[in-house]
């Protein structure tokens, strides 16, 4: 069955979506429409689609096109808006991360979808990452986890939005390895201390680096140390993990270099291990947004709750703004008060 869809936002993501769209067999895009409407025809060429409406009002190419879906790749700020004029519409949605940039955004969309019955997933395409789930496989071999660490260092020249937002790294990028560490743990955040600061050779606005120390449920701490404006020895970005459980460690480089080990014997000063190996890649694994693509679509054919269906993504985006306030308070902070 095809299914149209509207695309709102014709920036660089916007353009990627525009090709993961036009390549799905099962897919028709309607039409496109952004603040800026030389992008959006310079979008359709690029992307080489042909007779599609193209339009800076996104109200009136819901009616005239009557699609039945939206993708959102607009800016964080305008992801409440388009998301709830698209569920209004009668439309469900798949929209970039992050969800929002304030909780009280994400619950506006949460509430907009629950009113409707309509769809809203966020595309966290990080999730849908192959050797993220080899990890995730090895790293449940290693007993009850109670160490979760990552190291994320990269100094990517963005310009654009990026370089003016307050909080460019937590609010933009840790979504994404927030969001990974609740797919590897399986658990929820409880709270969080964090510091967020921004070094002087820092090129971005806002702060660019920051330390948060989660506890998750169970006890599980979680580690983040990342820099957005880091040169040289760069983490992928994945980052750099480590998890500590009950039997035993495992490492992932972020790229396909894995380790674990697990104690091998209960003498010693220092305990016997033994190599883990290494589990297989997942068969046939679409990787980044084509992965939830497939989910989203599957999930409006009545299929199982995509991940990102927002009352999930909300932890995610939970945790960035607990961090930033902890930041802000300099004091822990509580998830809950978060999702209140
Ligand atoms: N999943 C990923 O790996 C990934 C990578 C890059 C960007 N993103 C996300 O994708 C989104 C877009 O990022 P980008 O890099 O393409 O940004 P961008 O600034 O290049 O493009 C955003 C576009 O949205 C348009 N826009 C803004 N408000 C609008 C509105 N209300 N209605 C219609 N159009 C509007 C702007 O005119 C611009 O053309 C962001 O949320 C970003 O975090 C995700």
């Amino acid at each position: 069955m095809t299914r149209r869809a509207v695309i709102v936002g014709a920036g660089g993501m916007g353009k990627a979506w525009g090709h993961n769209l036009a390549k799905h067999p099962d897919v028709e895009v309607a039409g496109w429409v952004d603040l800026d409407a030389a992008r959006a025809t310079e979008a359709v060429t690029e992307v080489g689609l042909v007779g599609i409406e193209v339009g800076t009002d996104l109200g009136r190419l819901l009616a005239d096109t009557r699609p039945d879906f939206v993708v959102d790749v607009t800016v964080p700020e305008a992801h409440r808006d388009v998301t709830v004029q698209s569920l209004e519409a009668g439309c469900p949605i798949l929209g970039e991360k992050p969800m929002a940039l304030t909780m009280a955004h994400a619950k506006d969309m949460v509430a907009a979808s629950e009113r409707t019955g309509l769809l809203y997933m966020v595309s966290q395409s990080r999730r849908y990452n192959a050797d993220m789930v080899v990890y995730r496989d090895l790293a449940r071999q290693i007993g009850a986890l109670g160490v979760l660490n990552v190291d994320f260092y990269l100094g990517p020249h963005f310009g654009g939005f990026r370089d003016e937002m307050a909080s460019p790294l937590v609010a933009d990028m840790a979504i994404h390895t927030f969001d990974q560490a609740r797919f590897l743990s399986g658990r929820d955040a409880v709270s969080v201390y964090a510091e967020e600061f921004n070094p002087g050779w820092s090129w971005m606005a806002g702060d660019a680096n920051a330390t948060c120390l989660f506890e998750m449920e169970g006890g599980l701490r979680f580690t983040y140390r990342g820099s957005w404006v880091a040169e040289g020895c760069n983490t992928s970005w994945e980052g750099e993990w480590r998890a500590c459980g009950s039997m035993g460690s495992a490492k992932w480089d972020g790229h396909q270099s894995f380790a674990a080990e697990v104690t091998d014997g209960d003498e010693g000063f220092f305990r016997p291990h033994r190599e883990l190996p290494v589990p297989a890649h997942p068969d046939s694994f679409k990787s980044g947004i084509e992965g939830s693509l497939a989910e989203f679509l599957i999930a409006l054919d009545g299929g199982p709750k995509p991940q990102g269906e927002c009352h999930d993504n909300i932890q995610s985006l939970a945790m960035v703004c607990a961090a930033i306030e902890s930041a802000r308070r300099k004091e822990r902070v509580l998830i809950a008060e978060m999702l209140a």
